[in-house]
Order: structure tokens, then sequence, then C-alpha cells
């Protein structure tokens, strides 16, 4: 049975099927709660959550459900995150964002925004909290850092781009990897390599991390449906991490706007860039991705120039904006169902089951488990 894998093992979930965590205020209780309510794991995306609103976030999504749940931090990047921007590069970066701010109606920010949470105290509230997951990306954390959370029984899942990530992982014990292919919609995870140099497709990593590593397997990156699914269990995966595909449903934190154009062709394009928050990430391409895009130099490194657009961002969500947001997305993003979370779910499962269980009636078990009314 598809169902039954040394992931559902490990993490005490029905399905091996994880809802990715979302940062920068796309996750929401409520869809995690679904999701883990469903069978699978929902994930809570806390990477600039304030140590309070990291155990207050653990307590709420436990109030909504009683099975297995993740919570998310990025592993800060030595030598980049810590980075001190000077004053012209600031000056510049800001004089190329000006007509975004006036045309939006939004105050200039006067420094590349205030300091984020340090990691270290995100993840002693985080560790004392208890989740029954910490799940993680960019990196590696402290070997001390594991030992905690395995003292408290809180499983581990990270997240790799490149074989020699996932080596780093396995050699620190963590109990789950995911596979994160480029496809992946939002940010690429990279740590060991310059990102440019860690672009590996879903399907080529996920065969080559299988062979290289024998912890647990997750893959991620452009899974939408069964057929998905089906592929990723097929080329050694033992479950996957989806994304834009509950990014989509009703109980996600993504503006109306950008929800919309979830499964409608305009999402078949997406681009990585570093416009919108300094470092690479996948979205639907739009204008302020192209016109950006031009001028390169004038971007900051993360985390500045995400404070810098923060604002920006913000108030194209309000407006509607979808030419000035950031519609991040995998490259699958055309076939996301708007629904709710544990319609997705279900839909996952019952496609997943006719893929598996009847290969040439693949095209059209997916076409039946689609809603009337689906926006494709
Ligand atoms: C809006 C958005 C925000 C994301 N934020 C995070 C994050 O904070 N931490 C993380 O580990 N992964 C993050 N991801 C990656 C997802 O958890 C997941 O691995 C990825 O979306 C899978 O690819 P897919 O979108 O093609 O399904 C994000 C993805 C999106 C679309």
């Amino acid at each position: 049975m598809w169902t039954r894998t040394r992931v559902t093992e490990v993490l005490d979930i029905e399905y091996p099927i994880i809802q990715g965590p979302f940062g920068g205020g796309y996750s929401t209780s409520a869809l995690a709660a679904a999701v883990s309510n469903a069978g699978g794991l929902g994930s809570f995306g806390a990477v600039n959550f304030t140590p309070e609103a990291i155990q207050r976030t653990v307590r709420d999504i436990a109030e909504r459900t009683s099975r297995p749940f993740a919570m998310n931090l990025w592993v800060p990047i030595v030598g980049q995150d810590d980075a001190v921007v000077p004053d012209e590069a600031l000056a510049r970066a800001l004089g190329r964002l000006r007509p975004y701010f006036q045309q939006l109606g939004v105050p200039e920010p006067r420094r590349a925004g205030d300091p984020v949470p340090r990691f270290e105290d995100q993840v002693e509230a985080l560790l004392e909290a208890r989740p029954p997951v910490f799940s993680f990306v960019m990196g590696v954390p402290d070997v001390a850092i594991l030992r905690a959370a395995r003292a408290r029984n809180i499983k581990t899942l990270g997240t790799a781009t490149t074989v020699e990530e996932a080596v780093a992982l396995e050699e620190a014990g963590v109990d789950v990897i995911t596979a994160s292919g480029s496809d992946a919609g939002g940010h690429r995870g990279s740590f060991l390599r310059p990102v440019e140099a860690s672009l590996v497709g879903t399907m080529s990593l996920v065969p080559q991390l299988a062979s290289a590593v024998s912890t647990p397997l997750l893959a991620a990156g452009g899974i939408s449906d069964g057929r998905g699914i089906a592929a990723a269990l097929a080329l050694g995966a033992e479950g996957v991490q989806i994304g834009t595909a509950f990014l989509a449903s009703n109980e996600a934190g993504a503006p109306e706007v950008h929800k919309k154009l979830l499964g409608t062709p305009e999402a078949r394009t997406t681009r990585l860039t570093r416009v919108f928050s300094g470092r690479l990430a996948r979205g639907i391409e739009n204008g302020f991705m192209l016109t950006m895009g031009q001028h390169l130099d004038d971007v900051l490194p993360y985390p500045a120039q995400n404070a810098l657009t923060q604002p920006l961002r913000r108030a194209a969500a309000a407006a509607g904006r979808a030419d000035l947001l950031a519609l991040w997305a995998g490259q699958s993003a055309a076939l996301a169902r708007r629904m709710p979370a544990a319609d997705v779910f279900r839909t996952l499962v019952e496609e997943t089951d006719a893929v598996l269980h009847e290969p040439r009636l693949r095209s059209r078990a997916v076409a039946l488990a689609s809603p009337s009314g689906c926006n494709d």
C-alpha cells in the first residue's frame, strides 16, 4: 500500500502527504490543522515570527488538531543573512523602488527593516512549545539543537537541494529529508553551494538522493496531483511535500489576487527571481519581476531587500495589484485547484489510488477527480 512508508511511520501520520510550510504570512493555523486532520502533516512557516508568536501558534494549531503537525524555521546562512548593507547601496535600492512607493502611496522606509528575530531565540521557543515536528530549510541546525529536539520527542525534517546537502542532513541525524527540486514554489533552500549551482529539478534530484542516503525522503517541487505523487514514489521518495497546490486552498493565507491566478494559464510561466527578497525564489512572472530583473545591481541581499519590499507587497495585496506582488508558485501552479484544504487532500489521495491501481486511467482519473468549476 502506498500509504504506509517509513515517512508515515516516523511522523505518525496516515498518508505520506505533507503540506509544505509557507513563510511570510501565507501559512495559517486553519490550513495546517485541516491537513493534519485529513491524515497528512500540516505545516506552519514561522521564519519571521518572534519567540512569543511561535509559542502562540503552536498552541493555536494544537487546539485545532490532536494529530502531528510541523513548525518550520529558516536556518541562518552565516556570511549572507548577517551582511551589513552600506548606505549607498540602500540609497540606490530605494531609488529604484521609489516609483512603486509613489504609485501605491506607501511611505519609503528609512532603513532596511527592523532586526529579524534571532534563530537561537526562535528555536528555544519552538523546543519549549514542543510541536510534534520541527522542519527547517537553508541549512543544518547545530547538533545541540537537533539533540534537544530528539530529547523532547520532536521529529526533525530538513531540506536538501543537492546530494551533498542530503548527506550533511543525514550525517546530522535528521529524521526525514525533503528533496526540494528547483520546480518548487517559493525560496530555494540551497546552503552548501551557490544557489545557481544547486538548481536540480525534482525528477532528477529525488532518485539521486534516494541512492545517496538511507534517511526517508519526501519529494517536493512541482507535485500538484496524484500523477505527481505516484511518480515521486516511483523515483524513491516515501512521501511528498506539496506547497502550491495547498496555497490555492481556501484556508491558505495568500492574498486573494494571488490565489485567483493559481490554476489558470497565467500560472504556467514561473521564474526564479531575487527582486522581491534578495534571495532566489520561484513565482509567477509579473511586471515587477521583469522590470526589476533588469536592475539586479540595485537589489539588496536577503533579508534587506525583503524588508524594503515588504510594505510594497502589503499595499499591492490590499490594492489587488498582481503586477506588484510576489506571486510565489511552483512549476505545476497551473494545475492547482481552488477548494477547501481537506478536499484538496482527499482529491490527492483518490487520484494517487487511481493512478497506482490503474496507470492507463491516470489522465481520466485526474479529470474525474477535478471539481466542477475548477478554474483551468
Ligand atoms: C509562498 C510559499 C512560501 C514558502 N515558504 C517556505 C518556508 O518558509 N519554509 C520552507 O521550508 N519551505 C517554504 N516553501 C516551500 C514549500 O514548503 C514546498 O516545499 C514547496 O512549495 C513545494 O513545491 P511546490 O510549490 O511546487 O508544491 C514555500 C513555498 C511557497 C509557495
